[in-house]
């Protein structure tokens, strides 16, 4: 299959990416029928997309007339045959769950063409089990968004070790045709490579804390207002829900037989949260309070004197770790880190500024003082990590 071969797609589950990724899909000139087992989600597809249509019509982004074009191409239906039934690639982002995406790959492997490549924008479940299920496993791969998908310029493109590379290929150029920015996952890894790299920027952080190393004010607003960070670990933990995330996800998808599993254990911290119901900003009370405002107060100069390497050397060990097992290149690493997360810098980058010598030390140094540090926020440094220190090369 290649992109000239590309007309009609499909989504399956119309929730907040559902929608957003049908409204891309929509504006690039496809065809897009999407899929909801519930009426009323689906009912609100169009309200949805005019409104963010509309905004893109406020910023000039867009003319009027793209956006009514655009909405006449997006059909609806709660019958995932008739959505798929002359689909050349399908997008399923239905609820994050295991079995319920392998119930919907079933299905979509026997109601869409042959030719069909089959899509999951599952934020970091089982890829690999989802292609086994269907008999077409060379042509399903992952295609990560991020959300908004009108207004985040990234995605994610995985392969499992079945998926044929020059499907993901053309995965790949279909991503760019819709005007975004893929990068490649060359391996079905546990939350692929952005969400692995926000995984030891909030454990190391929770650790240093929980181990009184700094306060939590104190390393969110060094990472923020002196890194340059949107927002610090802990601001971002109780923006994004991850606590809850982070306890709930241990035990589940993130320690399985997939490369670069994790084996770790969570921060006493977030235990202690968790069991007070502080899940974050939603549940109004996370590591801040938010029982009187929306974000917490960090005074700009509470970050003074907080070693910043003790977050960013775990960051890039992971960024290394993953281009070293060859889940990604070091320009797919930084991009992702830049444009998924809105980072200042990538870590590759960051370690070629600071030295990958300094990393490496702080890494160990980190390790031997708190060994429970060393092993959920895997700062051990890589090989790859430690050659670059010893032959001084830089990774771009
Ligand atoms: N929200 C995010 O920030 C984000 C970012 C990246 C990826 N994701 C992933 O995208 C997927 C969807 O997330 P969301 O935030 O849009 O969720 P959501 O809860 O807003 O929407 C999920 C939709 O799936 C529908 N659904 C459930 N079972 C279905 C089935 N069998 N067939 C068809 N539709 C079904 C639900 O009715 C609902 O409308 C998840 O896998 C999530 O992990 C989410």
């Amino acid at each position: 299959m290649r992109i000239d071969d590309i007309e009609r797609t499909a989504v399956i589950g119309a929730g907040e990416m559902g929608r957003g990724i049908a409204a891309v899909g929509a504006l690039a000139g496809y065809g897009v029928a999407i899929c909801d087992v519930d009426p009323d989600q689906l009912g609100a597809v169009r309200e949805h997309v005019e409104w963010s249509y509309g905004k893109s019509v406020d910023r000039g982004v867009i003319e009027e007339g793209e956006a009514d074009a655009a909405l006449d191409r997006i059909e609806t239906t709660t019958d995932l045959e008739e959505a798929v039934t002359d689909a050349d690639i399908v997008t399923e982002a239905a609820v994050e769950q295991q079995a319920i995406k392998e119930d919907i790959f079933a299905d979509l492997d026997a109601s869409a063409p042959d030719r069909a490549i089959l899509a999951t924008n599952t934020s970091g479940l089982n890829i690999t089990r989802l292609a086994e299920v269907t008999d077409r496993p060379e042509r399903v791969l992952g295609t990560h968004w991020f959300n908004p998908p009108m207004l985040m310029d990234l995605v994610e493109v995985i392969e499992t070790d079945y998926t044929d590379r020059a499907i993901a290929g053309t995965g790949e150029e279909l991503i760019a045709e819709l005007g975004k920015t893929p990068i490649r996952c060359r391996h079905d890894v546990p939350l692929f490579i952005v969400n692995r790299l926000m995984r030891p920027y909030g454990e190391a952080a929770a650790w240093l804390a929980y181990y009184d190393e700094a306060g939590i004010e104190a390393i969110d607003a060094a990472m923020k207002y002196g890194e340059g960070f949107p927002m610090g670990p802990f601001e971002l933990a109780d923006f994004t829900g991850g606590i809850q995330l982070r306890v709930e996800a241990e035990e589940d998808h993130l320690k399985d037989d997939r490369p670069l599993s994790y084996d770790t254990e969570v921060c006493p911290l977030l235990h202690d949260l968790y069991d007070q119901g502080r899940y974050g900003r939603k549940a109004g009370a996370g590591y801040y309070d938010y029982s009187e405002q929306d974000e917490p107060d960090i005074p700009e100069d509470a970050g003074e004197g907080f070693d910043t390497l003790l977050v960013w050397a775990p960051v890039i060990n992971e960024a290394a770790k993953m281009v070293q097992h060859d889940v990604a290149s070091a320009e797919d690493v930084d991009t992702g880190a830049r444009l998924g997360g809105n980072w200042p810098i990538g870590p590759l980058a960051k370690s070629d500024e600071i030295g990958a010598e300094r990393v490496v030390r702080k890494c160990i140094a980190t390790a031997a003082r708190h060994e429970p540090i060393a092993k959920v926020a895997e700062t051990l440094p890589c090989e790859l990590l430690l050659k670059k220190a010893k032959t001084d090369e830089t990774f771009h």
